[in-house]
Parts: C-alpha cells; structure tokens; sequence
C-alpha cells in the first residue's frame, strides 16, 4: 500500500526559516504581491524573490505555476518555490499549486508558507494526490517522499479541511494501487483480502465464493471466470453510518485481467488489461474513503472479481447461459465479459438490499474510448436526477463525465435468436448497446447510473492530480455526490 505524504498543519512560525531544510514554498499573487512569510524569505535571500515575481516568467507563468529557486542564498533550504497564487483561488487553482509544488519538490520534505492564503487544505491534498508514484516493484531503495507542513494564520480551520481531504486521498490511492498492481499480483483471492482487511476500519466485509454463487444462480458472472485458475469471488462492503433508511448501492467490475477469453484479444497493449478491475477499485477506494470519514450514510459497495482466460474450460462463443434474474444469454463474444459480470452483481444488490439507488462502474468497452478519449467517462442512466447530481458532483472534483444517450432502438440491437439476449450488439454504439444490456438487469424504478471509465481509469499521460498510470477518477466524484445528497442534512 503506497503511503501517501504526511500533512501536518502547523501555527505560523517565521523563525523556523533561516533553519529550515528541504523545499520552502511561498507565495505571489498574480499582480506580484508577497505576504509576509515571502517577504520574510525574500529578505533572507537577499530580495531574490522580489527579483523573481518581477521577472518576465513570473508574468508569463499560469495560475498555479511554481518557480523554483534552487539552494537559495542566506537559507538552510534545498530550494524555494514561488507559487502563483491568489489569495482567495479555486479549488481547481489551489489543487494545481499543489501539484506543482509536488513535482517541483521531488520527495524532498516541504514547507508551504501559506499565511492567510484560503484553501490551505487543498494545496495540500493536490500535493499529496501529485506526488503519488507505484513503487512496490521497484527493487532500488526509494526513499519515500517527506513530509507536507503547512503554515497557517489559521490552522485548527486548515487542519479540519485537510483531515476530511486526506480521508479521501486515501480512498483515491487505495483505488490507484489496486489499479496499477500486475493481475500476477492482485489475483481474485489478494483483492478479496485487500477488501477484508478494510474491516479494520469499520466496514462490514464478506467474500460470496463460488459455492454461494453457484447457489445464488450467478451463471452469468461464473461463466467468465471458468477458464481461470483463480476463483470467481463477489465482495460485500458496508458501510453503515446513516440511520435505518436503505442503503445508496456502488457495483464494480473487477475483471482482474482481461485476456478476452476465447475471443483472445490481439497481443498488441493486452498487458493493460491489468487495469480491467478499475470499477471495483473505484467502488473500494469510495468505501474507504467513507469509512475512514465517518461518513453518515448507508452506502453498499459491490465487487464482481473474476479473471478472463482461455482453457479447455473457458466459456465459448455460442454457450448460453443463465443469469441470476433468471434471464438466458447466448455469448456471442467472450471479451464482452464485464457485462456478464455486472447483470449478476447488479441484480443481486438490488435484491439483497433493495437500494434506493445504484451505480455501477466498469472499464466496460474501448468504444467510450473512440467517443470520448480520456478526458470524459461516459455517463448512461435511467435518471435525470440522479445523473444530473452526479455530474455536478463530478464537475466540481474536476472528473471529466459526459452523458450518453440510451433507447429501445438500441436495446433491440441485443436481440438473440435463441435466447432472452445476447451479449453484444455489434459495432455500431458499443457504449450504448452494453449500456442498454446492463439496464436489463436493473429493476423498473430503480434510480440507475453506469459509469464507463474504459478511457479514464488508466491512463497513458500525467493528469492535473496523478502521474501517468491509475488516475483513481471517480472517488471524488461519489464521495462528494454521497456528502451532498445522502448524507444526514444537519451535520
Ligand atoms: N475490458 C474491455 C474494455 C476496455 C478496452 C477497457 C480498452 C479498457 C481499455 C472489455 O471487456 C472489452 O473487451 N470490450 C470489448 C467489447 C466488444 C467485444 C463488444 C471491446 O470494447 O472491444
Ligand atoms: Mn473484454
Ligand atoms: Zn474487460
């Protein structure tokens, strides 16, 4: 487990300076205003950062921007960085400060002179969510990155923000090391143990094996995982911190790897397949998140893990089989596993806990991915309210989400000629066709929303809060959609 950097949020205390090691950020408004913790340091260094803020680059440097000043003269430190900043930023503007200052400290430790400056807390938490690296596979000693002090005018306000940020930034790493961990590594049996280790924290965790599932009659989820050696396993967490009302329930697609099956997949960039499980990784990294908050509400997260591979047992093209609904499917495809996976889990949650509404999410088709590249999930629901609210929620955390539309001319794409449906309904719109097939499986009034992260989970470039690898998109957005819409109104 990748260990975040620890924020400590401290009384303002410019004697420390001269003294002080590691990186030291500062701050300049746009129109070049220092406070008094710049000005201190400026008059340490001999006026350098009044020379700085004066210079072209500063002028030139965005909103959020860091220049660095390095083995600063008069100082202790390794290096001082002058933050763009207003006094009063964004959210969005106080996350990318923080994001620079993360890559521009390296794992030195950092002390942000934040003075009065407002959201404190969220200069910390992009620092902490930028400097993320997966690094259990690197055999080199790596030192680990130092730690985040930040001073404030007003700290015991800043420390409040931040504890509630940093429950969510260990939901966001939770989610991208299980992303980004080899399918060797995090087979069925090591995510089911990840999950239950998260008991410690206040969740209720159960693991359904395949004799319950059998039980359960889940032939859609257990036919994608008959060509594995590793067992096909569904996760229950809970988290109970509302009152009695019902549950709000989460489902995820934890295909922990993706070879196709049978409808084998070329060779070319399979190895990202590894990703396939990001869904479940989202749905695990939100329960945490909310345990670790103490969130008051009633939230259930649902994991399908299974593994897709070839053998002489593996399911193939043309088999039909039953799902839990009772429903028949004729797998034309067997690389269209993640909707078999989801009907079985989404009926059972629905079953189980009668929610009072459900999202699923999964690393469904590469099609999201030719219509909305990696800067959008797609967003299909049976529910304006629902997916209005969680598009809002998505909007502000800065998770790119984009409504897509559903249909019956679509849904009758998936027509079988020798059972109820079949699992793919050909090229054209194979976003919506799989979105359509997943509906079949949520009940009449149930508020529903799939949310296809093929393009987003993982991606191949650094983002504005992550390096290049898992991005953990998503747990932002449900946790705030949970704070603002389920959680108890009086708190
Ligand atoms: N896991 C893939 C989708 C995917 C593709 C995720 C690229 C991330 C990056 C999914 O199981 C899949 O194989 N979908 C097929 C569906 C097709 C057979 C109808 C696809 O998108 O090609
Ligand atoms: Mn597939
Ligand atoms: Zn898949």
């Amino acid at each position: 487990m990748t260990e975040l950097a620890q924020v400590n949020i401290l009384e303002t205390d410019l004697n420390v300076l001269p003294t002080r090691e590691g990186a030291i950020v500062v701050f300049a408004t746009p129109d070049g205003k220092l406070d008094q913790g710049a000005r201190k340091v400026s008059t340490l260094m001999k006026k350098t950062v009044a020379r700085v803020v004066e210079s072209d680059r500063f002028e030139k440097a965005k909103i959020g921007d860091v220049l660095t000043i390095a083995f600063p003269v008069g100082m202790a430190a390794s290096k001082v960085l002058v933050a763009k900043l207003g006094r009063r930023p964004s959210v969005e503007e106080a996350r990318k400060t923080g994001a620079s200052i993360a890559k521009a400290r390296g794992t030195d430790d950092v002390l942000i002179l934040g003075g009065a400056t407002s959201r404190l807390a969220d200069v910390a938490y992009g620092c902490a969510l930028r400097g993320y690296t997966f690094t259990p596979h690197k055999t080199a000693d790596e030192d680990g990155v130092g730690a985040i002090d930040v001073m404030a005018n007003a700290p015991a306000d800043v420390q409040a923000a931040s504890d509630v940020m940093m429950a969510v930034a260990e939901g966001v790493v939770f989610t991208r090391d299980l992303t980004n961990e080899p399918a060797n590594v995090l087979t069925t049996t090591e995510f089911a143990n990840r999950l239950q280790d998260m008991e410690n924290i206040g969740l209720t965790v159960e693991v359904l094996e395949e004799d319950e599932l059998e039980k359960l009659g889940m032939g859609s989820l257990l036919c994608v995982g008959l060509g594995s050696a590793s067992p096909s396993k569904v996760v229950v967490m809970q988290w109970n911190g509302g009152g009695d009302e019902a549950p709000f329930a989460l489902v995820g697609k934890g295909v922990v790897f993706d070879t196709g099956g049978i409808s084998l997949k070329p060779a070319g960039g399979m190895e990202d397949m590894t990703m396939d499980m990001g869904g479940a990784g989202v749905v695990s990294g939100v329960m945490k998140t909310l345990a670790l908050r103490k969130a008051k509400a009633n939230v259930v997260g649902l994991v399908g893990l299974v593994e897709n591979m070839p053998s002489d047992r593996a399911t193939r093209p043309g088999d039909v089989v039953t799902s839990m609904k009772g429903d028949t499917i004729e797998v034309i495809n067997t690389d269209a596993e993640g909707r078999l996976v989801l009907a079985d889990v989404l009926w059972y949650a629905q079953e189980r806990f009668k929610p009072t509404g459900v999202i699923n999410l999964a690393t469904l088709t590469g099609a999201i991915i030719v219509g909305l590249g990696h800067e959008n999930a797609g967003a299909f629901s049976n529910d304006d309210t629902l997916c209005n609210k969680f598009l809002k929620a998505a909007g502000a955390e800065g998770e790119g989400a984009w409504r897509m539309p559903m249909g019956a001319a679509y849904d009758a794409k998936i027509k079988s000629r020798i059972a109820d449906m079949k699992n793919v309904g050909g090229r054209d719109a194979g976003s919506i066709t799989a979105a359509q097939f997943l509906q079949r499986f949520v009940k009449d009034d149930m508020p529903w929303m799939h949310l296809d992260i093929a393009g987003v989970a993982s991606v191949k470039a650094e983002t504005a809060l992550a390096p290049a690898g898992a991005t953990g998109w998503g747990v932002m957005a449900l946790n705030r959609l949970i704070a603002d819409v389920y959680e108890a109104k009086d708190s």
